[in-house]
Parts: structure tokens; C-alpha cells; sequence
């Protein structure tokens, strides 16, 4: 029974084939619509592009037969030949990053048996937002960079092709950094930060500024990122003391560890690299062998 059925199907495969090769080559069809088109929405006529009247259709048993595993996308209406939309067209699910996107039917008409080939370009509209992989682009950049260093950043992606993918950036106006926009070998779009004025911790410890990805659709798209700014510290700050000149007078009878004077100093930057100590350069032998200096209080 396996046998028979196998070549039975067989048979009928190469008659269908024959066929096709007999009427597929110049009843080929071509079609192109945009994506996301409403179901009922009409292609084009069948039956006109045909040239056979509508009531063959009918007669002839028209239908559309998709690939395997795949919903039908498109149907016939034998009332009036039209070509239509059967469900919803997602360019994106069905050809994700490929620039060209064609989906193919055959048509199939009885009596005789004739099998047209139908293919439908499926355009891209612009029904995706770029989109930043994190809502905060978190970035160091030392206090010492200098004007002109380049910070690359995240770069948006839209699933949408062509000039509905990202095209551009924007940044929020700041008085530290400009955008750079690079493009890479994919024909895609990235943004470098360079550094426009030089950032000072001690003036700024931070900047959170709104970085816009802009895609080329009508309308067009956008999708936004806070670019987080951590001024890293530099120890660029010397210890200062709050008197050029400490003068002290004790009497001679002083008891020891009374405090003669207390020196105070600040740093500006921040944890180690703010953290004073004190020493004495110069003091003379008699100095050194009365007086003791607290490193850590400035004590005298
Ligand atoms: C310095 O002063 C601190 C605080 O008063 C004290 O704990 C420490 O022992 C002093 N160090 C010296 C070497 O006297």
C-alpha cells in the first residue's frame, strides 16, 4: 500500500510539474504591498491580471496554496478576483533584517490543472522605534581627559530596514559634550560623546544628560537614553592650609603636651587623594627635641 500511494503521489507530482512547466513561466505574478496592511485589504486583481473573467475563477476552482508550515497570508475573492490580505503582514517576523522580503504562492486553478506562481514584496513601514538596550548608558571619564577625547556610547537598534533604522542622534545641550555621529560598514549608525570642555570633579562630580536615537521613517521615530557621566577624580589638588603663617606664644613654664598650635589644611579632591597628613620640613634640633607634631590632627 506504501508502495502504491508513494508512486500514485509520484505520478501526480510530475504531471503537476509538467503542467507548471507548461503554464508557470509566463503566468508568473508580481505583487508588492506595504506591511501591517489590514486583513481584506486588496493586492491586486487576479483575474484581470489573468485575462480570464471572474466566473472562471469559480468555475476553475481557484486557490491559493502557501508554503508548507505557513499560515496562508493572502486568499482569493472569487466574487471579484481581487488578490487580499488574509491576516496580519509583519515585515519584521517574517524577514527580520533582510533588505528584500518576497513571499511566494502558488496559484492553482483546475480543469485543466494550471499553477501560477504569485510573489509579494512585502515593504517596510516605519512601525518600530529605535530602542536603546539600557534606559541609563552608564559612562567614567577621568577629571584630566583632555578637549577633544571620544567616548563611544550604546548605539540604538530598529528592527525596521533602510531609512526607517536609526539615522541619527541627538544630545541634550550641556557645556561639557558634543555628539559625533560615526557611521560603521553595515550602513549603521552609532554616536561617540567628545569631550568639548574639560570637566573638573570638583566642580561637577556628574552629568546625566538625554540622548535622543532618531530613525529616517515618516513619521519619525524616536527612542531616548539617560547618558549617566561619573567625573572621575584625579588627585589634581594640593593641600592648602587655611593661614600662610601660624604664629604661637607660650610661656616658658608651659606643662608638657600642652597644644602650642593646631595647624588645619584642606584638599579638594576626594577620599585618598583628599586625605592630609602633616609633616614638618625644616625644624631646628632644638625645636625637635621640645616640640612633637600630631601627623594626623596637625597638633603642635
Ligand atoms: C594624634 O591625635 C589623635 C586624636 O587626638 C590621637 O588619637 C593620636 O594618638 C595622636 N597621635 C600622636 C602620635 O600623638
Amino acid at each position: 500500500m506504501a508502495h502504491n500511494g508513494y508512486s500514485v503521489a509520484g505520478l501526480l507530482y510530475s504531471v503537476a510539474f509538467f503542467l507548471w512547466m507548461l503554464h508557470g513561466s509566463n503566468g508568473d505574478m508580481s505583487y508588492s504591498i506595504p506591511e501591517e496592511m489590514k486583513p481584506g485589504s486588496v493586492i491586486g486583481n487576479i483575474a484581470r491580471d489573468l485575462g480570464l473573467n471572474v466566473g472562471t475563477l469559480s468555475a476553475r476552482k481557484a486557490r491559493i496554496d502557501s508554503d508548507l508550515n505557513r499560515k496562508r497570508s493572502c486568499d482569493i475573492n472569487l466574487n471579484t478576483g481581487d488578490l487580499i490580505v488574509a491576516e496580519r503582514i509583519d515585515r519584521e517576523a517574517l524577514c527580520s533584517e533582510k533588505t528584500s522580503c518576497i513571499l511566494t504562492f502558488e496559484l492553482i486553478l483546475e480543469a485543466p490543472l494550471e499553477l501560477h506562481r504569485i510573489s509579494l514584496q512585502i515593504r517596510d513601514i516605519n512601525d518600530n522605534p529605535p530602542v536603546f538596550i539600557k534606559d541609563e548608558i552608564k559612562m567614567e571619564i577621568n577629571e584630566l581627559a583632555v578637549k577633544g577625547s571620544r567616548f563611544r556610547v550604546l548605539e540604538a537598534h530598529d528592527v525596521d530596514i533602510g531609512q526607517n533604522a536609526v539615522q541619527s542622534y541627538s544630545l541634550e545641550t550641556n557645556s561639557f559634550l558634543v555628539l559625533n555621529i560615526q557611521s560603521k560598514l553595515d550602513g549603521g549608525k552609532f554616536a561617540e560623546l567628545v569631550l568639548d570642555k574639560e570637566l573638573d570633579r570638583e566642580e561637577q562630580r556628574e552629568l546625566r544628560l538625554l540622548l535622543t536615537a532618531l530613525d529616517g521613517g515618516t513619521p519619525r521615530r524616536t527612542g531616548t537614553a539617560t547618558v549617566h557621566v561619573t567625573v572621575l577624580d584625579a588627585n589634581d589638588n594640593a593641600p592648602v592650609f587655611s593661614q600662610a603663617v601660624y604664629k604661637a606664644i607660650i610661656p616658658e613654664n608651659s606643662p608638657l603636651d600642652t597644644v602650642v598650635v593646631k595647624v588645619d589644611a584642606t584638599d579638594a579632591d576626594e577620599g585618598l587623594n583628599g586625605a592630609v597628613t602633616f609633616e614638618l620640613s625644616r625644624i631646628s634640633e632644638t625645636g625637635r627635641r621640645v616640640f612633637a607634631l600630631n601627623h594626623t590632627t596637625g597638633e603642635m
